[in-house]
């Protein structure tokens, strides 16, 4: 049985609505990337991180000298690449504690937008570069 022109027609639309709709979905659709925007992750880094982290990301801002742990040095390369762009997200997000870490490093999570996180985890990412 040969099919009708019609339902030909008709099946011709729906496909190619579905690839609009499909289109459209992947140009809308956020960065799926973990990292964000390190240019715009800046200005809350050096509002919210820089006392204590420092300008240069080397662990030395003015609120660091009673900090014990002493917070790391983001400049360090070799131990910059042992953390996972997750863990960085995650340490940002849910604060040290959530890692093992100091609990003066806190969680951020009621201060910045997920992407906002994202974008300074960018940032801090860009001081080993
Ligand atoms: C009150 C001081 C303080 C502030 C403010 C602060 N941190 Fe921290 N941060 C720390 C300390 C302390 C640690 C833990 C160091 C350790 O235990 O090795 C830490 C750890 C981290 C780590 C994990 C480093 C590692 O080696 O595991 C990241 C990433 C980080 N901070 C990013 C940020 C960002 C981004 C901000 C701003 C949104 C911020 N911190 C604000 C003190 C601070």
């Amino acid at each position: 049985m040969r099919a009708s022109r019609p339902m030909i027609r008709f099946c011709l639309l729906i496909l190619a609505l579905t690839v609009a709709a499909a289109l459209f979905a992947v140009n809308t659709a956020p960065a799926a990337g973990v990292l964000g925007d390190a240019a715009k992750g800046a200005g809350p880094y050096k509002t919210y991180c820089m006392s204590c982290h420092g300008e240069k990301g080397d662990g030395t801002g003015p609120a660091a000298a009673a900090l014990n742990p002493k917070p790391r040095n983001f400049t360090d390369k070799a131990y910059m690449k042992t953390l996972t762009d997750e863990y960085v997200v995650k340490v940002i997000t849910e604060g040290g504690q959530a890692v093992g870490k100091s609990p003066l490093m806190v969680s951020w999570k009621a201060v910045l937008k997920p992407e906002e996180i994202k974008d300074v985890a960018a940032y801090v990412r860009s001081f080993a570069k």
